[in-house]
């Protein structure tokens, strides 16, 4: 059985005054041991937040695909281990829309994270105008076909789909949507993978909030969720750690 993992990631908040958050997610967390629980913030924030977090696993959300050379500005997985990060999020849709990233770039990513022993969870999501013609399916299975990489096992890497309309804006897709997509994106590792597949967690992102959580995780081939806005705060975040541990109580 896959075990629930829901993931927050800060993208560009966080500054030390947050870090009393990192640690009460980290005492909600060890209070709810069946589920897993990580947050990914800040490149500057992550040797601090390591130093809060206790048992709980910090991460980033990028990597240079290279182990080191003259790349300003930019942080290798080897950077991010030594900081103590134990994960990293690539392929999400913010850095494909600002930076012009590509699923061949997250999938090199994926495999310098995966060089420096990191976790990796690997973004997928089609646009609103991809959502409207009814492309969605063909979309998500592309970008995994290009950013999947070698090797792929659910030791260290998890999926997430994330509706890029979704991020952001307090919209979800319906319960059915979600659940044909995650079936698709499950298909897909299977004929990619074969039998690690079925071990793969696929997260749903995209405005999940404490409200919403117990129905989106509920969802066959939902294992968790990738949280933006409402894992800033404790207040917002727990909620979801809950919803999480009662699905996973509920599938028993
Ligand atoms: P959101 O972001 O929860 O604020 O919609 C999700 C994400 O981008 O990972």
């Amino acid at each position: 059985m896959r075990r629930k993992l829901v993931a927050g990631n800060w993208k560009m908040h966080g500054l030390r005054s947050q870090l009393s958050e990192v640690e009460a997610v980290a005492q909600a967390a060890a209070a709810h041991p069946e589920v897993d629980v990580a947050l990914c913030v800040p490149f500057t924030l992550i040797a601090a937040a390591v130093d809060r977090a206790g048992a709980l696993p910090i991460g980033a959300q990028d990597v240079h695909e290279n182990e080191r050379g003259a790349h300003t500005g930019c942080v290798s997985a080897e950077m991010l281990h030594e900081a103590g990060a134990t994960l990293v999020i690539v392929g999400h849709s913010e850095r494909r829309a600002d930076q012009n990233e590509t699923s061949h770039d997250a999938w090199a990513k994926a495999a310098a994270a995966r060089r420096a022993g990191l976790q990796v969870i690997l973004c997928c999501g089609e646009t609103e105008a991809e959502h409207n013609a009814g492309r969605a399916e063909r979309i998500v299975q592309s970008q995994i076909e290009k950013s999947l990489p070698d090797g792929a096992s659910p030791e260290w890497l998890t999926v997430a789909y994330e509706p890029r309309w979704a991020i952001g804006t307090g919209r979800t897709p319906s319960l059915d949507q979600i659940e044909s997509i995650h079936a698709i994106l499950r298909a897909k590792l299977r004929m990619m993978v074969g039998d690690a597949a079925e071990g793969i967690r696929i997260l749903y992102g995209g405005s999940v909030t404490g409200d919403n959580a117990e129905a989106i995780l509920a969802v066959d081939n939902v294992d968790g969720a990738l949280v933006g806005g409402a894992s800033l705060t404790a207040q917002k975040f727990v909620p979801i750690i809950e919803a999480a541990a009662r699905a996973s109580a509920a599938k028993g």
